[in-house]
């Protein structure tokens, strides 16, 4: 989503705001801005421009505007085009106010015909605009009015999840933030001080913050910060030590962060199974249960967002088959909106890479309004949802640059598998020895994933991928625990390449879907190790093949019958059910990686899509 930076300290502001800017990119690049007052007239100075963030760093060359006070944005855009004019920094009529917003203004269509009625001129056609003249107005109302006081009767009267910072031109050498369902944190340094949507931004430079908590604003100058309630109270709060350093994070070599992810898997599941090693018996404090709580256990609900999602889905095949207890995994989005039923003794894992998904965020604090039992698996130790569960474990995926999720994804599959043996073993389920070899059966999954590239690549990228690349539309088709992978598939294609990809359990093909089968949209079919539903899928691909489908298939090895079949066939040794989703991800995500890259896509930052989803 859109990324906030601001600077206010002894420094000139634009260094450090770009620098930031460039840390959070990853979080929207339809277009980029930075505003600052002037040191010595305090007038606001502005620049910003359309597309990724280079296109603003060249506009200094021109137009070197700097200053000690200054707030810049990247935007993944929700309301209004992807152009300059859209693009944050808003204004009010007289531009002495200047917005930078992450989130949704909800009622800004009601607020926007008031202030139009009251003699406001729009310029954009975004939500955050109004909240600029909103301000405008209410100090036109009440010129007395202190800063709290102001800001009180501004977001009275704003509906939605938002984080901004405004910059007045009449309180120089001040930020004000405020937070509201998105993130905002507080870097403190000595004389400087940073606001930001992730502490990313300023990891390295400083190494205390302060996480706003929710429904509050900041009033931050160089040296202070006052923090502030929805009824202009004064709070208290925590400075925290930071330990997040911002890696500086390189391609190694390769074209692209996705293809440098895809590789690091290997690597990824080895350091898992090391960190897994050192969780000793406070393992279960850390996660926020005690070991009755997981004895007694009838339930595990898994709640996610996209890829996290398809983690859990995989992962309801662990939790029920090694650990036999009921498992769903839920959309976040939708789960909310659901009726609800509190139980007892249900554990509800939040799965997220960012650890800062609005939608599963929401989810974690209806849960918590409920009294539920919460446990944040997520990539992020200093996200939110760390902050709001009960209990977290970390995946050892390392950060991930690419806005297409690859060895994230193999890292929640990796921790999942291991939880659930975990709980097994705690509730008897499972022998030490085979607890032990779930271990050694990950390294194992992450020698082949990485064997299996290196074996396929070359037809991979001579043969399969130009070819599969001309193609605009395809079928995935899955079973059992290869239906949830045939998602994952599936999402990667439309998300990179941007091929139309439907997927379906491969027993409903022949409900409906088969009518789509023919010579110009692919099928590719994921097969299973197990030789009863190998037979099922079997029949899909015969369907397939009787209508003059083209057919890839995914298979394993002694799946003759299909291998003959297929028209173009990866074939993976036997493995467990439960490991072959992740020996098998790594040559799927390459076999995308080259459809994309033939078909001339902007694969690190595809379009019109974010790494972190922190809007509603
Ligand atoms: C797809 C992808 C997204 C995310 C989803 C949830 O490649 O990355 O579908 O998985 O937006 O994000 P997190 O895991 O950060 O909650």
């Amino acid at each position: 989503m859109c990324s906030v930076v601001g600077y206010v300290g002894a420094q000139k502001s634009r260094v450090a705001v770009l620098e930031g800017l460039r840390r959070l990119e990853y979080r929207g690049y339809d277009s980029s801005g930075y505003a600052c007052l002037d040191a010595h007239n305090h007038r606001l100075m502005y620049v910003k421009a359309e597309g990724a963030l280079k296109n603003l760093v060249r506009l200094f060359d021109k137009n070197p505007i700097d200053g000690r006070v200054g707030i810049g944005h990247t935007r993944w855009s929700t309301h209004g085009a992807a152009n300059e004019q859209n693009a944050h920094p808003h204004f009010d009529c007289h531009k002495t106010i200047s917005i930078v917003h992450n989130g949704i203004i909800e009622n800004y269509s009601s607020i926007k015909k008031e202030l139009i009625a009251q003699g406001h001129v729009f310029h954009s056609e975004t939500d955050t605009e109004v909240i600029a003249h909103l301000i405008e107005s209410e100090f036109q109302k009440n010129k007395t009015a202190t800063l709290p006081q102001l800001m009180t009767s501004v977001v009275a009267q704003l509906v939605g999840a938002y984080a901004f910072m405004a910059v007045m031109q009449e309180f120089p050498d001040t930020i004000i933030a405020v937070r509201k369902g998105s993130p905002l944190c507080i870097g403190v340094g000595d004389g400087e001080m940073f606001v930001a949507s992730d502490v990313l931004a300023f990891a390295g430079k400083i190494d205390r913050v302060i996480f706003m908590p929710e429904q509050t604003f900041a009033v931050v100058t160089k040296d202070d910060m006052q923090l502030y309630n929805f009824a202009a109270e004064r709070q208290d709060f925590v400075i925290k030590q930071l330990d997040a350093q911002w890696i500086a994070v390189e391609k190694n070599g390769h074209e692209h962060y996705m293809l440098k992810e895809i590789y690091e898997q290997k690597s990824v599941i080895e350091r898992s199974v090391r960190f897994f090693r050192t969780l000793q018996d406070n393992f279960w404090v850390s996660i926020g249960c005690t070991k009755e709580q997981i004895l007694s256990l009838k339930k595990v609900v898994i709640v996610a967002c996209g890829t996290s999602w398809h983690a859990g889905r995989i992962a309801e095949f662990y939790f029920e088959e090694i650990v036999g207890i009921p498992t769903t995994a839920v959309l976040a989005s939708e789960f909310r909106y659901r009726r609800f039923f509190p139980q007892d003794d249900v554990l509800y894992i939040a799965v997220s890479q960012s650890g800062e998904t609005a939608d599963t965020l929401e989810a974690i604090r209806f849960l918590k309004e409920h009294n539920q039992h919460t446990l944040a698996l997520t990539n992020v130790a200093s996200s939110s949802l760390v902050r709001e569960c009960d209990g977290f474990l970390l995946t050892q995926a390392g950060p991930e640059i690419a806005v297409a999720s690859t060895k994230a994804f193999t890292a929640q599959l990796t921790a999942l598998y291991w939880l659930a043996n975990r709980v097994a073993f705690e509730r008897k389920k499972i022998t030490e020895t085979a607890y032990l070899l779930a271990e050694e059966d990950l390294l194992l999954a992450g020698v082949l994933l990485e064997n299996m590239i290196e074996q396929c690549k070359h037809e991979i990228i001579d043969e399969l991928a130009p070819y599969y690349a001309q193609f605009d539309r395809s079928i995935f088709l899955g079973r059992h625990i290869t239906y949830p992978l045939a998602m994952e598939a599936a999402l990667k294609l439309k998300e990179i390449a941007y091929i139309f990809s439907q997927v379906y359990p491969a027993g409903e093909l022949k409900h409906g879907p088969l009518a789509l089968v023919d010579d110009k949209t692919p099928v590719f079919l994921f097969s299973h190790p197990d030789p009863v539903i190998y037979q099922k899928i079997l029949s899909s691909a015969q369907e397939v093949k009787a209508r003059k489908g083209k057919l890839l298939a995914i298979a394993f090895e002694g799946q003759k019958e299909l291998i003959d079949l297929a028209d173009n066939v990866f074939i993976f040794p036997m493995v467990s059910p439960h490991l072959s989703v992740i020996a098998t991800i790594g040559v799927i995500q390459i076999f995308v990686y080259y459809i994309a890259l033939s078909r001339g896509c902007n694969i690190d930052k595809p379009r019109n899509l974010a790494k972190s989803v922190t809007v509603l």
